[in-house]
């Protein structure tokens, strides 16, 4: 198709609070450099007990609907591996947050980590189809493990808000996208467990196979030359996971790539997830805000995006960037958002991982405590109540 569809506006938020990977280093008595260097990861946000994903995907999209209305938006997909219900779609409370109108389609989409990406190419598919309305695709999740497990330094929380729209002014989709399904256990959470379960050797490999397996599948759909793209952002569980992937990228499609190579193919695209830590189905688009935000010109320059979700499902596809998308960038704000953060130590992080475990269910209600323009005040007769700030 002929018709530019894509991402027209992007704006992420994050939790309330801050670990630095420091702290848990002395804790565990082990080296920082184990995390500094051997994941890639500095600190991880922690959500304060009134934050939950809904509250984040609402302060994510504020500022979009802020700048252009919600006039034409009659769809809202929500990608979440954090569901608060297993009925009720999460879109729903953001929808009534937002002050969106009743004539607004709201589903929930879940495939892990790739959930935002499948949402993003479905709006897409709306918007080729009625190209007088935009879709609000928002991805939001908290990453939890169990204390003391592997996954633990891998911990954080975003969530992310795009406008799709024709003629975008940021991110002009290509039609063209690389799949890959298979079925395997690597990470997956059960309905009756608040923290996700994860064999982390073999969804590294299951991440590099996906790779791999979307990559051909691009290139036999007769995808552009890996040569051809400017910039790759990845999915990131943690930042040395990109550096991976570009590596077997690369050697995949036969092309010679020195440490220094892949270091400049992924620079700019990690910086924002380094301090953050995984946001799961927000990850990959952390990485395009990350690019967008502090990399020199790119109008024109054709970029890739590897979309991986656990269990699994990995999608390769482009965009270019669209001149002119400098004036939409988001870049004070998502640094604010990283910076204001509250930081604490291991035993109040620590309190509060284990809080967010039992605070489901039951009656209660919680205090304010994020200064947010979206809180959780409490949970009432098995429903979950929110607020907005005077
Ligand atoms: N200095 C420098 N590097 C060091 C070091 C030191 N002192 N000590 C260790 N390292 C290096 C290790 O050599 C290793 O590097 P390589 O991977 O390049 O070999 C790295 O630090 C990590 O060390 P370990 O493998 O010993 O770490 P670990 O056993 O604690 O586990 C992990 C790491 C598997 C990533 C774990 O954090 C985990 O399970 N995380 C959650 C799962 C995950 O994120 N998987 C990613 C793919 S799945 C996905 O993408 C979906 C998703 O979002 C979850």
């Amino acid at each position: 198709p002929t018709l530019p569809v894509g991402i027209h506006d992007l704006c992420f938020t994050t939790g309330y609070y801050v670990l630095d990977h420091n702290e848990m280093a002395r804790h565990y008595g082990v080296d920082p450099d184990k995390y500094r260097l051997g994941i890639g990861q500095d600190s991880m946000s922690v959500p304060a007990p009134d934050e939950d994903i809904v509250t984040m995907a609402a302060a994510a999209a504020q500022p979009v609907l802020a700048r252009h209305g919600a006039d034409t938006i009659r769809t809202v997909l929500l990608a979440t591996e954090t569901g608060v219900d297993q009925a009720k779609a999460a879109g729903l409370f953001v929808h009534a947050l937002l002050g969106l109108p009743s004539s607004t389609r709201v589903v929930e989409l879940k495939q892990a980590c790739y959930g935002a990406t499948a949402a993003l190419q479905l709006a897409a598919g709306l918007v080729y189809r009625d190209p007088t309305q935009s879709v609000l695709v928002i991805g939001t999740d908290i990453a939890r493990y169990d204390l003391g497990s592997p996954g633990e330094a891998t911990e954080g929380a975003a969530a992310v808000a795009m406008l799709v729209r024709a003629a975008p002014a940021v991110l002009r989709l290509d039609s063209t996208s690389g799949l890959y399904a298979n079925d395997v256990m690597d990470f997956w959470r059960p309905n009756y467990r608040a923290t996700a379960l994860v064999d982390g050797k073999t969804s590294i490999e299951a991440y590099l196979q996906a790779v791999q397996g979307a990559w051909k599948d691009y290139a036999e759909q007769g995808g552009r030359p890996l040569e051809e793209f400017e910039a790759f952002c990845y999915h990131q569980p943690f930042t040395k996971m990109a550096h991976k992937a570009h590596r077997h990228l690369a050697a995949c499609a036969g092309l010679g790539q020195s440490d220094a190579d892949i270091r400049a193919a992924l620079r700019h695209t990690t910086s924002y997830n380094r301090l953050i830590g995984n946001s799961y189905t927000a990850s990959l688009y952390l990485a395009l805000a990350s690019l967008l935000d502090h990399s020199e010109d790119l109008s024109g320059k054709p970029i890739a995006m590897l979309s991986y979700g656990s269990g699994s499902i990995a999608e390769f596809f482009g965009g270019t960037v669209v001149p002119g998308y400098r004036e939409q960038l988001r870049t004070a704000a998502h640094q604010e958002a990283v910076r204001r953060r509250v930081p604490i130590g291991y035993a109040e992080y620590r309190a509060l991982h284990e809080r967010a475990l039992v605070t489901d269910g039951g009656e209660h209600l919680i205090e304010a405590e994020s200064g947010g323009p979206f809180r959780l005040a409490g949970i009432r007769g098995h429903k979950r109540v929110y607020d907005t700030a005077d």
